[in-house]
């Protein structure tokens, strides 16, 4: 038996390595405004939407850039990116994501995903398990993203559940800062050290053990 009545996952970078696509095509777009960036300045963009990642990254900027061109750098990035998942497929799920859902669906737990990436759905179709979810949140209907609760507070809502209750899973320092201002119970996917808010850190969901949180 669990205590909690539902699981809320992050996708990029628990159920599928997509925070490292994310990485290539900010680091080129980095390269091509002269920006330092690097996968310790990355850290810091995990979980982060697109224009406050591109933010972010042009902090380090030597001029100013007027909104309309922001908006052509974010679309480019979000080509490429586009590019690099065009040939994701069942492969790419990280492993022990397939049998981790697996599981909460035994214990009879809803299932939710909170993610802020508005390719989140073509990702999930990619990698054939939209169906293994009950609710998954449109990242376009968020108006604040991680480490803002919103977006688990939506989760736990549409599936019925109090927040208390909930289980939110993530790899981003942002992603387990919306978890624990959601009131939800935090398992950190990744290093403890840079995840230091988590309640529980693992390293992949291969060790994922809905009954020992
Ligand atoms: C998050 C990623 O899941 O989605 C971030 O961790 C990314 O790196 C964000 O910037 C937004 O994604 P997208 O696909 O809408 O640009
Ligand atoms: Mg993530």
């Amino acid at each position: 038996m669990s205590r909690f009545k539902a699981v809320i996952f992050d996708l990029d970078g628990v159920i599928t390595d997509t925070a490292r696509y994310h990485y290539l095509a900010w680091k080129r777009l980095a390269d091509s405004q002269g920006v330092h960036f690097d996968e310790e300045a990355n850290e810091h963009l995990k979980g982060i939407d697109r224009m406050g990642s591109l933010d972010l990254i042009l902090a380090g900027a030597k001029r100013q850039y007027t909104p309309e061109e922001k908006l052509a750098l974010a679309h480019d990035k979000n080509e490429h990116y586009k590019e690099l998942i065009s040939s994701m497929s069942p492969a790419d799920l990280l492993p022990g994501a397939v049998q981790a859902l697996d599981a909460c669906r035994a214990a009879g737990l809803k299932i939710g995903l909170a993610s802020v990436s508005k390719n989140a759905f073509s990702v999930l179709d990619s990698l054939g398990i939209r169906d293994k979810f009950d609710y998954v949140v449109d990242a376009a209907t968020i108006a604040r993203g991680k480490p803002d609760p919103e977006i688990f507070l939506k989760a736990a809502r549409e599936l019925g559940v109090a927040p208390e209750e909930c289980l939110g899973v993530e790899d981003a320092v942002a992603g387990v800062a919306s978890i624990k201002s959601a009131g939800m119970f935090a398992l950190g996917i990744g290093d403890p050290a840079i995840l230091a808010q988590a309640d529980v850190v693992i390293p992949g969901l291969q060790h994922f053990q809905l009954n020992a949180y």
